[in-house]
């Protein structure tokens, strides 16, 4: 089924890449983005970001930070604010990305302030949402969306902006190699549509993209975005292969 949407394709580089790589990569990657394709951004480390706006100037590919603090400026060691974003050519941001939750106990308070900095400081937030292995074993995913995506959606709609994009990315599917099939990522990306139109309107659910992001590779891109309610991936590990995102941002049409 085709969707009324345009797909939308992240590549979350993580904590890797250096700057040379960076150039390497782009030099290759750019040329090879098709004008008609999915629009696509890119999450590089914030050290990468100057050297990623250079090479992605005609506007093909967008770049976003991984993360923001709340605050616009001041005494936080090691962290990296909206308005430092947007200096660097940032137009997105990851919010409440698992690694985030996990590694630096984000709450759902935090991932709600930072949405909140985020669309202040006219950056679109890709919202990260998604359930742990033991709370899907236990019935809880659900429950765990729900409270999620009340949080940080709110959190927008709260500061009457429209402007974002969701990832479901269920935890137990990061990094592991086990993707979800596609019938478990299509219902809870229904699941989230729903809850969507609950929390901001029936059009807004509609025109929302919701990206699958857990092991997204060459092989399983083409049999997931089939689904009616995937609008695109967030794709970590196979995002650090030029050829293999490219492979995947193909899968998603246009
Ligand atoms: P993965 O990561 O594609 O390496 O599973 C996805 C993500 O964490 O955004």
């Amino acid at each position: 089924m085709s969707s009324p949407r345009r797909p939308l394709v992240g590549g979350n580089w993580k904590m890797h890449l250096t700057v040379v790589e960076t150039t390497a990569y782009l030099a290759r990657f750019v040329p090879a983005l098709e004008s008609d394709g999915p629009e696509v951004v890119l999450f590089p480390g914030f050290t990468l970001l100057p050297a990623a706006r250079e090479l992605g100037p005609d506007g093909s590919v967008a770049i976003g930070g991984q993360d923001l603090h709340p605050e616009p400026r001041g005494a936080h060691t090691g962290d990296v604010s909206g308005p430092q974003l947007v200096d660097v050519g940032c137009s997105w941001v990851l919010c409440g990305h698992s690694e985030r939750r996990h590694d630096h106990g984000e709450s759902d308070d935090l991932v709600a302030a930072k949405v909140a900095a985020a669309t202040a400081h006219g950056l679109t937030p890709m919202i990260c949402v998604g359930e742990t292995a033991d709370e899907r074993a236990a019935d809880r995913t659900l429950e765990v969306l729900d409270r999620q995506l009340r949080a940080a959606v709110g959190a927008a709609v709260g500061a009457g902006v429209d402007r974002y994009a969701l990832a479901y990315e269920p935890v137990w599917a990061i990094g592991t190699g086990l993707t979800a099939t596609p019938q478990i990522a299509q219902d809870a990306h229904r699941f989230l549509r729903r809850l969507l139109a609950e929390v901001a309107g029936e059009t807004r659910a509609e025109s929302c993209r919701i990206l699958y992001g857990g092991s997204v590779n060459p092989g399983n891109a083409a049999d997931l975005i089939s689904q009616p309610d995937l609008d695109g991936f967030l794709v970590g590990g196979a995002s650090l292969d030029p050829e293999k995102f490219l492979t995947i941002i193909r899968a998603c049409g246009s």
